[in-house]
């Protein structure tokens, strides 16, 4: 079924009104929410999907209360100590993509020791947008192309996204957004260009794998033409 289906980008939004509503600390919702990103890494793994990206923390995200930010952080380091092994025994690959600079000491190392773990894991790529801002990668990509001296004609499209975190990896065929808010929020916005999207009232902790294969049956009923008068399929 996942025919023209390689990369889905997922906004996970709205674990904070989920635990709101249930008279619960706004860390309730992000607790939850990290049990739904393990069940849809395995729905798209069984779906053949090959790159899931998961909008995590984004850098506007720094600016929340501390201690939201610290039990975020805490969640993360705690969930990918406790998953690194089995993404490894499943071929998952863990990348992190955003500003690296940015993140605290200890958490960085996690990441990186589970990106370096898994780098050989060739079933699914898992992107985890952290400390990221499409804006941020930008600017960061222009740098690096200043910093190496590239001239000027050799400046193009294919080789600005090579200078991008998400450089070798295929642009988001679909990006879903959870909990109602129709907006991208900073999210691959160089990457999303030709993206078709799919927004959900769901709260992103009530999100299942039964909606997350709605989602992916409406995008294979879209046409999308990429500026030309009839479908066209990108390899
Ligand atoms: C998404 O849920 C998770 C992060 C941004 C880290 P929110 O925390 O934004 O939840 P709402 O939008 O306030 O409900
Ligand atoms: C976007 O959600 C970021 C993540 C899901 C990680 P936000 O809740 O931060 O976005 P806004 O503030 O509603 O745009
Ligand atoms: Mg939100």
């Amino acid at each position: 079924m996942s025919k023209f289906i390689k990369h889905v980008g997922i906004i996970m939004d709205g674990n904070g009104r989920w635990a709101q509503l249930r008279g619960l600390p706004r860390y309730e919702g992000h607790k939850r929410g990290v049990e739904k990103v393990k069940e849809i890494i395995r729905a798209a793994a069984r779906l053949n999907i090959n790159i899931l990206t998961f909008y995590a923390f984004s850098i506007e995200n720094w600016q929340r209360p501390k201690k939201e930010v610290n039990i975020i952080m805490d969640l993360l380091k705690s969930h990918l100590k406790k998953e690194s092994q089995n993404f490894l025994n499943e071929g998952i690959r863990f990348k992190m993509i955003g500003n690296r600079e940015m993140m605290p000491p200890d958490i960085l190392k996690v990441i990186e020791d589970t990106e370096a773990l898994t780098s050989n894991c060739n079933r699914l790529l898992t992107q985890f947008a952290i400390s990221y801002g499409g804006r941020d990668e930008i600017i960061r990509a222009v740098k690096k192309i200043v910093m190496k001296n590239i001239s000027l004609e050799k400046i193009n499209e294919e080789l600005f996204s090579s200078m991008l975190d998400t450089a070798g990896v295929p642009e988001p065929d679909l990006i879903i957004r959870t909990s109602g808010e129709q907006r991208i929020s900073n999210f691959l916005i160089w990457q999303s260009a030709y993206s078709e999207f799919y927004f959900t009232q769901t709260l992103w902790p009530d999100f299942t794998e039964e909606e997350f294969t709605e989602a992916i049956l409406d995008f294979q009923k879209r046409q999308r033409r990429f500026g030309r008068v009839s479908e066209f399929t990108r390899s």
